[in-house]
């Protein structure tokens, strides 16, 4: 089925007798798998008769080489799937089997994406970045701290050198244009915190996606802010070297360095909001964060910080 997509991804049309003889199979194979295509990969084709067949816009797919041609300061082995459950799950297998890092996962497609606090990551084929990093880290808690809210700097400068200007942060460390996702990050821990251990840096970017029924909450794509389609090798190496220049910064100084960075790209400061945690909701408008990266609130007049992986944000309706 890759095969027949390799062929058609100039997004030309095509014969079935040419696509058949290129396979060694008849057109009725060809038809069969053009409709795999269709139903498993969720590519649109379009079929005309006297004409062929004819991918409903052309694709690129991810290619180690073309990145590293772009950047080649970064030296991280790359892991490319078609398809994998998630390049996160992914990496954390890897870390067991390997004793090398950093290095990088991508995939065409995630099967079961992950997002924070349980959700799922919607990762369609060859239209998005899916991108997980694994590091090593050796300073235990104070390499950690603030790392996610530094990975979000990292995204924004990749997203706007890429011409998406509005992209701000949302704390922890989502990205957004306007009140609309277009970008996501999951940090995920093999080991011991305290002493050595692997982090995980997973980042989700919707790209070229303009269609997702499944996606439930409010998202946007670089395309469709831009207007014109990402070439998604030149992505993946941008935001390997704004990673790389702030992961240094923070290993350097730690997260108090780029503390203001973060607040001036932060798209709700000064708002009203509630701070969610289960069940339970504190109001407060937004202070910035602390020197560990932790959400400074004023509550009824007086300052208190929150930090957690399973907190959300939300702004108030008097916000
Ligand atoms: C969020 O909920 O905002 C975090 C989304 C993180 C998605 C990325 S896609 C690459 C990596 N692999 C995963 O399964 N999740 C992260």
């Amino acid at each position: 089925m890759l095969t027949l997509l390799e062929l058609l991804k100039d997004g030309r049309f095509h014969s079935g007798e040419a696509l058949g003889a290129a396979l060694g199979v008849s057109r009725s194979a060809v038809w069969k798998q053009l409709q795999l295509l269709e139903a498993e990969l969720n590519l649109p084709i379009h079929k005309v008769r006297g004409k062929g067949y004819q991918l409903a816009s052309p694709l690129v797919f991810l290619n180690a080489e073309q990145i590293a041609l772009i950047a080649p300061s970064l030296a991280w082995p790359i892991h490319i799937y078609d398809s994998i459950d998630s390049t996160n799950a992914e990496a954390l297998r890897l870390v067991n089997a390997t004793c090398t890092t950093p290095f990088l996962v991508l995939a065409e497609q995630q099967m079961a994406g992950r997002g924070r606090r349980g959700r799922k990551w919607i990762s369609p084929f060859a239209q998005n970045i899916y991108y997980s990093l694994v590091l090593r880290i050796q300073d235990g808690l104070r390499q950690l701290e603030g790392l996610s809210l530094v990975v979000g700097l990292a995204v924004i400068q990749a997203l706007r050198e890429s011409g998406v200007q509005g992209a701000v942060l949302k704390w922890p460390n989502d990205v957004l244009v306007g009140q609309k996702k277009i970008a996501g990050i999951l940090l995920e821990l093999v080991g011991d915190p305290a002493d050595i251990c692997h982090v995980v840096i997973g980042i989700g970017i919707n790209v070229n996606m303009q269609r997702a029924d499944e996606v439930d909450q409010q998202w946007t794509s670089m395309q469709l802010e831009t207007g014109g389609a990402v070439d998604r090798n030149i992505l993946v190496a941008l935001v390997g070297l704004q990673l790389q220049r702030y992961l240094d910064r923070h290993k350097v100084s730690g997260f108090a360095a780029l503390q203001a960075e973060w607040e001036q790209n932060h798209g709700w400061q000064g708002r009203s909001v509630s701070l969610i945690a289960g069940v339970s909701r504190v109001d407060g408008v937004v202070l910035g964060v602390d020197r560990q990266g932790a959400l400074r609130l004023d509550v009824d007049g007086v300052e208190k910080t929150y930090s957690g992986g399973e907190l959300s944000l939300r702004l108030r309706d008097d916000s």
